[in-house]
């Protein structure tokens, strides 16, 4: 390792405790999206109420790299506001809020009260499984298939594995597969969503919400892609999930901007007379960056072993430069800047957004515990 490498990241982790302390002081109980104008409070749309367990994720993370227990409390404090979410039916994220939060406490705690909320969680999730085209709807409608679900359906695989759960168990494949299928692309890039025919389950087309078109790469989406994949294949041990994360990351690596921060889409660099133009995605470098230390763990070859690393951490580095760090920005309530939400609804543009805010701090409390033959409280593996 590094050793300015890592005493650059430590360096971060302070602004990051700030960040996140200021706004449990300023509004107890708030669970932050986006930011606008810098500032975390507004009345702005939510589009969809999915980001909770990243808020409450980093308190987690900051407990176990601190190993102070006032994040402890305030982790558990905002984890408890989250419980009843466990059988929320809309929305298709209930991996981002459970994984993030109850595995990390159960890890802790080895109480039995939250394995059962992951598998609860898990199970619920799985209700939104379409039996004809074998996938799990999106919370748009029964015909949309998001590639967001690839970060999620690891909730429906350790529920499974924890309750040993066959039926669970297969839901979560078929819709590994199907998502495969159809909005994972021979290149590695991804369509955000693909349309089924709800009464014969005939895949369409694939589409997008927040991509640039429906054959675009939105850079976010592939980052769902390359990290879910790479998290199924450590629960699973299938090769064939390990196969879409690398073809996801040669993608990646391919067409990463010099500058090591992507694009919210890979083709809008060309785009530059449209409004929202060349606007940079840190969260989705924060994402790539996180999923991409995990599988040069996982790969075979020892050269694209190299190659992932290599990349994840110039991405962390640029992240880390006062271009996106919002340390030197007076006033700035977030940790990264030049995030993206949802372009064309024009939510959270160039602001920062609580999933990259959580990724980052993973990938750097990753990095960092890594040294020490430890693992990040939020790793997935079948034995724990
Ligand atoms: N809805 C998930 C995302 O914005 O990435």
């Amino acid at each position: 390792m590094s050793d300015n490498r890592a005493e650059l990241y430590r360096s971060v982790l302070p602004f990051a405790q700030q960040q996140v302390a200021a706004i449990i002081d300023q509004h107890h109980g708030y669970f932050p999206i986006y930011t606008t104008g810098g500032k975390w409070y507004h009345g702005g749309e939510l589009w969809t109420d999915w980001t909770g367990g990243f808020f409450a994720g980093q308190m987690w993370l900051l407990f176990q790299q601190s190993g102070d227990d006032c994040w402890r409390e305030c982790a558990e404090y905002y984890s408890l506001l989250l419980k009843p979410r466990q059988h929320d039916r809309n929305v298709h994220d209930l991996g981002f809020i459970f994984l993030n939060t109850y595995l990390p406490w159960y890890r802790h705690t080895q109480d039995e009260e939250y394995r059962e909320v992951l598998i609860q969680a898990g199970r619920t999730l799985a209700m939104r499984f379409q039996e004809k085209g074998n996938y799990l709807c999106s919370f748009i409608s029964p015909e949309s298939l998001f590639i967001d679900i690839m970060m999620n359906v690891p909730i429906i695989f350790y529920a499974g594995q924890q309750a040993d759960d066959a039926e669970l168990l297969e839901v979560a494949h078929a819709h590994c597969r199907t998502t495969r299928d159809t909005i994972v692309r021979e290149d590695g890039s991804t369509a955000h969503e693909g349309i089924f025919d709800t009464e014969t389950g005939k895949f369409l087309r694939q589409d997008t919400h927040q991509g640039l078109s429906a054959e675009s790469a939105w850079a976010r989406g592939l980052a769902w892609s390359l990290y879910g994949f790479s998290k199924v294949y450590a629960l699973t041990g299938e090769k064939e999930y390990l196969d879409v994360a690398e073809r996801n990351a040669a993608y990646w690596l391919d067409h990463l901007p010099e500058d090591n921060v992507p694009y919210w889409d890979f083709d809008a660099d060309l785009q530059a007379e449209l409004p929202w133009g060349p606007q940079k995605d840190s969260s989705a470098g924060a994402i790539a960056a996180s999923g991409l230390l995990d599988l040069a763990r996982q790969t075979d070859s020892p050269e694209k072993a190299g190659q992932y690393r290599e990349t994840a951490l110039a991405m962390l580095d640029a992240l880390c430069s006062p271009d996106y760090l919002a340390r030197d920005v007076t006033g700035w309530e977030g940790i990264l800047r030049h995030g993206v939400y949802h372009t064309k609804k024009n939510l959270g543009v160039d602001e920062s957004v609580m999933w990259g805010e959580f990724f980052f701090v993973e990938a750097l409390c990753k990095y960092l515990l890594e040294a020490d033959g430890k693992t990040v409280c939020t790793s997935l593996s079948p034995d724990q």
